[in-house]
């Protein structure tokens, strides 16, 4: 039986680990263990599980007293590198939630760190296990379009998802990265897996105009808003019991606020972007990020040797990925026939039924053989984080930038 200690015991840790390791997957591991930095977070776990899990109030102190087998990390993103390379440093291995890191720097400690210690890291891009861009997947496995050539993305967050990222702890560079890295790695990991190329080089641009309407916000956050009966991007932090517990109730642990005004001053990411990516195997990739569209949605044409696929979604849900409604695929080859493609709609929880299938093969499969390279090891997770941290410095450069002057022996 497995033993696995998590840090980070949010929104996250706790409903797509914590709670599901304890009462779907006692028979394959045990939850050993939780830390936070916030104490009065990380002991909601043991009432969410319904079972009680030991709460340490030191990482070190938990590695030492409960050797893990595996290290499950799901805190803020800036934080993932330290508790990496420490799991790993302890001889446990690694499932750490996507992006693996925030920083070339942090990117290549972490690196580091496992070709020392040879410890397995699994970063858990949920959406390669999403049915339906694992059905494109397997498309593309299956020659349906050729070889790959060109890609153009579009990808749409709606003025509540897209919102939400402002209100939280993502909209501060330093912790996420920005939406480049905290968001658009799920993105960019498709596209790389899909090509199986590596992004060799990025040109960006990128601007905040949406949420940057007011100059002077009426309130540093909505609970005590003037305005919050008329501010389309009020967040009721009190309303959601869940939401409550996790963060209003835990507030005097750490101060931090997770319904922050979304103009606030403090904010320091965009919420459009536009970026080129050029590929080791010749393909070109063009993107856009927008966290301010009227709808959910996403667009993504890739054209081949063969033919072209064309895929649109609007999705209705508001959740980012449960693909639903308005779904559309075809496939135009160079005769000109068209052929729409029927991909059943899915409408599990958890990101359209990705987090129960990721979670499998996690718990309970790990063993099995991965024909579609579904688990993402470092390399992959660099590769995505890659393209969004050069687009970073493309962006405050004004260059482009050349992921070889960061991951020169990683590139193919
Ligand atoms: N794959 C997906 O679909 C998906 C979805 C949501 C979040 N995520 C990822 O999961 C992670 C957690 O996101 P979330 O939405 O749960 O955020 P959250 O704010 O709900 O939780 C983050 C937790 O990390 C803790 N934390 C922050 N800094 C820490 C540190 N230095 N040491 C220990 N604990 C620390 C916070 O106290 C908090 O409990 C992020 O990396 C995020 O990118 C992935």
């Amino acid at each position: 039986m497995k033993k696995y200690v998590q840090v980070g015991c949010g929104t996250r840790g706790a409903y797509a680990y914590a709670v599901p390791l304890v009462q779907a997957y006692a028979d394959c591991g045990v939850l050993c263990g939780v830390y936070d930095i916030n104490p009065k977070r990380a002991k909601l776990v043991s009432e969410f599980a319904g079972k009680e899990i030991p709460v340490y109030n030191d990482f070190d102190q938990m590695l030492e007293s409960v050797k893990p087998d595996v290290v499950i990390i799901t805190t803020k993103d800036c934080a993932h590198d330290y508790y990496a390379i420490k799991a790993m440093k302890a001889g446990c291995d690694v499932i750490v939630e996507k992006p693996l890191t925030t920083t070339f720097k942090k990117a290549l400690s972490i690196r580091k760190a496992q070709k020392e210690t040879g410890q397995d890291v699994t970063v858990t891009f949920n959406l390669r296990f999403h049915p339906f861009f694992k059905r494109i997947k397997e498309m593309i496995a299956e020659g349906t379009i050729g070889e790959i050539r060109s890609i153009h993305y579009e990808w749409l967050l709606d003025t509540s998802h897209g919102a939400d990222y402002f209100h939280r702890w993502h909209s501060i560079r330093e912790n996420s990265g920005s939406l480049l890295v905290h968001k658009s790695t799920h993105h960019f990991d498709l596209a790389n897996w899909y090509l199986e190329q590596d992004p060799i080089a990025v040109n960006a641009f990128g601007t905040r105009r949406f949420y940057s309407d007011i100059k002077k916000p009426p309130a540093d956050r909505c609970l005590n808003c003037p305005e919050k009966k008329s501010c389309k991007y009020y967040f009721d932090i009190s309303q959601d019991a869940m939401v409550r517990k996790l963060f209003l109730d835990c507030e005097d642990e750490d101060g931090y606020i997770r319904d922050r005004c979304v103009f606030s001053d403090v904010i320091d990411i965009e919420d459009s972007i536009s970026l080129n990516v050029q590929y080791s195997g010749g393909a070109v990739m063009s993107y856009t990020l927008t966290a301010h569209s009227p709808y959910e949605g996403l667009r993504l044409c890739m054209s081949g040797t063969k033919g072209r696929i064309e895929i649109s979604t609007k999705d209705l849900t508001g959740m980012g990925y449960d693909i639903q409604s308005e779904t559309n695929v075809k496939i135009i080859n160079y005769n000109g026939e068209e052929i729409h493609i029927e991909i059943p709609a899915e409408t599990a929880k958890g990101h359209g039924g990705a987090d129960d299938q990721i979670r499998e093969r996690l718990f309970r499969n790990k063993h099995l053989p991965d024909p579609l390279h579904q688990m993402a090891d470092t390399r992959a997770g660099l590769m995505s984080i890659g393209i969004g941290m050069a687009a970073n410095i493309s962006m405050q450069e004004g260059r482009q930038v050349k992921l070889s002057e960061f991951f020169d022996d990683l590139l193919n």
